[in-house]
């Protein structure tokens, strides 16, 4: 069979993750071509060990010098959102396959580059969401497609408690010029992608707010504090295209959630609620019922590769990814979510940011006007 060699940039959570995908999904799913781990890329020198202990038998500190090379198929962007448009163009440019963490970019300009260097690549591109890999999210999206009706309402939330500490430190996803956004782009970028593949419809219009509760933070090298340049968290409401509301909310603030990412829709024949702290599961109302008898059941949601339906959890989302992505590399289909879903994201966070920044209250008179 046919190798596929994999160059993964950047060693931290992702390139983990990652690479533990590359490396067991071949050994599970059945695939068309046989993934290898290649090269792995790094800033600095600590590259080599983390390329020894991830099982990449190469080394790079230079992203070009890891497209350049001959021995690698696949470029697997693993690396803060600043680096995603420029390895992903001159990757796909260079007739390699690309795989993209999310958010695709840090603006809307970028994702357009890319969507447009992957239409006129040879090679494929497609976007990390990795969340809809779970198989319960695809059912639930089956569900929504025939059992719900009529979308009405969208309700979806990234919660997490990361930054409640005001003394953890600086790191590259508080500052804009390397993140794009705070958690707007990080968490909310799941929910966004999320609730329109879940609803099958894009946002159109959004209004929307951010705060940064935690302006400065210690410096990791103990050499003072920096400034925090991005959002803590998000919150907005969307009107989407077939008219259905929404209302989202992204933070790093909501202390004990974990992941807490949840989307729910009401339609006009029935509720479908996907939570990640029940990732095999799916809770469904069917408004055909009898009143009476009417309630969320809890359907559980296996993958049929998975024997005898065992459960799966987070790390099996990154197998999936690399077995899609093989299966659509192997068949010559363009993989989802392409880099145009990215752009779909793209454009929704743009739009939150800027209505952000031209929020305008509405003063409420309190009790002392009456
Ligand atoms: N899908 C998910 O569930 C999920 C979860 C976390 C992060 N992410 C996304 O993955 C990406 C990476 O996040 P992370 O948590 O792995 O970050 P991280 O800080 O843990 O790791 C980043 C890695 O990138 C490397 N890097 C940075 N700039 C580089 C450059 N110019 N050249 C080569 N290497 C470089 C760093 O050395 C480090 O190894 C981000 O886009 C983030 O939004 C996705």
């Amino acid at each position: 069979m046919t190798d596929l060699r994999v160059g993964v940039v950047g060693h931290g959570f992702m390139g983990r993750a990652h690479a533990h995908a590359w490396r067991s999904v071949g050994h599970f799913f059945d695939l068309p071509l046989s993934p290898r781990l290649s090269v792995l890329c790094g800033r600095s020198p600590a590259v080599g060990a983390a390329a020894v202990r991830l099982g990449f038998p190469a080394w790079e500190t230079d992203w070009r010098r890891l497209v350049e090379r001959d021995d690698v198929d696949l470029v697997d962007i693993c690396t803060p959102g600043d680096t995603h448009a420029p390895i992903a163009i001159v990757a796909l440019r260079a007739g390699k396959h690309v795989l993209c963490e999310k958010p695709l970019a840090n603006s809307v300009a970028e994702a357009e580059a890319m969507v447009r260097a992957a239409r006129d690549a040879p090679g494929l591109a497609m976007a990390g969401f990795n969340f809809r890999r779970l198989p319960s999210v695809e059912f639930a999206r089956e569900l929504v497609a025939k059992r719900a009706g009529e979308i009405r309402h969208v309700r979806a939330a990234y919660l997490n408690g990361s930054l409640v500490d005001p003394e953890a430190p600086m790191a590259w996803r508080l500052r804009v010029e390397e993140a794009g956004s705070g958690a707007l782009g990080d968490l909310g970028a799941h929910a966004i992608d999320l609730a329109q593949h879940l609803a099958g419809d894009l946002i159109a219009g959004v209004s929307g707010i951010t705060r940064t509760f935690v302006p400065e933070r210690p410096l990791a090298d103990g050499g003072g504090r920096g400034s925090v340049t991005v959002d803590d968290a998000a919150a907005f409401v969307a009107r989407f295209s077939r008219g259905a509301l929404g209302v989202f909310e992204a933070t790093r603030y909501a202390d004990g959630r974990a992941e807490g990412l949840r989307v729910e829709l009401d339609g006009s024949l029935g509720s479908v609620i996907f939570d990640l702290g029940s990732p095999n599961e799916v809770s469904f109302l069917d408004a055909t019922d009898p009143p009476a008898e009417r309630g969320f059941r809890r359907i559980r949601v296996a993958h049929p590769a998975w024997w005898y339906s065992h459960a799966i959890g987070y790390e099996h989302t990154f197998t999936h990814q690399a077995r899609d992505l093989v299966e659509a590399i192997g068949s010559g289909v363009r993989p989802t979510p392409s880099f145009e879903d990215g752009l779909r994201v793209q454009r929704v966070l743009d739009a939150v940011a800027t209505s952000s920044g031209d929020w305008r209250d509405v003063l409420t008179s309190g009790v002392d006007g009456c």
